[in-house]
């Protein structure tokens, strides 16, 4: 299952993908986390210092170089050896189990060196193909704020879109265009997280939201522990965050079966 995780700026997206990436290797799954923001955070999220973060690959004029060139070929970019030597290892909650968290950081175009753009992408997208398509493992990407960053690059071979928003009208629509978008790119398994919201509200005023919800209230110890951390995992609300990260999981794996 690759999911990916969308909305604007703010809402818990690297929150959300931090969580069900805990979640799943606490499970005994392998998980490839793919920060593919400018902010570097899901490693923070999870709990990694920000010295132990490697360089976003896009940065990385190199490896584009190396592998790219000046974009021409890049069908045929090798990158098949690139996740394990570009990865490292997020610590799993009270974790000896057999599951494992890779982070690897993609960066943004945006991002990219001043060598050219379209190659660093072109490198990126090799990346995400070969994750997306020829691996089996479990793959969480935190993408960008935003809609306008939704292409099929970032989403093709995702089966799974949690579109995360606030409980805002201006929030919902955003998050209703994100859902529009990733409908037309063909990724209709989605879910709408309404993070940071007391209880789950009766209806909603936007149109073209996803019809699958889950909520998530606002969590008191991560309120006290950002003072201090960036992480959001172990949390005095552990268990309650794992049961709506399950049941999120769980509409998102009956999504992909039909
Ligand atoms: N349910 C929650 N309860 C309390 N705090 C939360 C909750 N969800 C997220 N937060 C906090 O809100 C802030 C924003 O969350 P996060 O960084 O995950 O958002 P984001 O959508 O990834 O933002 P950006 O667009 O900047 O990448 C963080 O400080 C996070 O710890
Ligand atoms: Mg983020």
């Amino acid at each position: 299952m690759k999911i990916a995780f969308a909305g604007k700026g703010g809402v818990g997206k690297t929150t959300l993908a931090a969580w069900v990436s805990d979640y799943l290797a606490r499970q005994g799954a392998h998980v490839w986390m793919l920060d593919a923001d400018t902010a570097l955070s899901l490693g923070q999220a999870s709990g990694l210092l920000s010295a132990s973060l490697p360089a976003p690959l896009v940065t990385r004029e190199d490896l584009v170089r190396e592998r790219i060139g000046q974009g021409l070929l890049a069908i045929s970019a090798q990158v098949d050896d690139l996740p394990e030597s570009l990865a490292v290892d997020a610590p799993v909650s009270g974790g000896n189990g057999s599951g494992s968290k890779k982070l690897l950081v993609m960066g943004t175009v945006a991002a990219a060196g001043s060598g050219c753009a379209c190659a660093a992408n072109a490198l990126l997208k090799a990346l995400l193909a070969h994750l997306f398509l020829e691996r089996n493992d479990y793959v969480v990407v935190d993408l960008e704020a935003g809609v306008e960053h939704l292409g099929r690059g970032a989403i093709e071979g995702v089966d799974g879109l949690v579109v995360v928003s606030e409980p805002s009208f201006r929030g919902l629509e955003t998050a209703a265009s994100i859902s529009r978008l990733a409908g037309e790119l063909g990724l209709d398994n989605q879910v709408l997280v309404l993070n940071r919201v007391a209880s789950a509200p009766a209806s909603l005023a936007v149109e073209g939201l996803p019809d699958r919800v889950v909520t998530f209230p606002p969590m008191q110890g991560l309120v006290e522990r950002q003072l201090e951390s960036p992480s959001v995992l172990d949390l005095p609300e552990q268990e309650d965050i794992d049961a709506r990260v399950g049941s999120l999981f769980a509409m998102l794996e009956e999504g992909r079966r039909k």
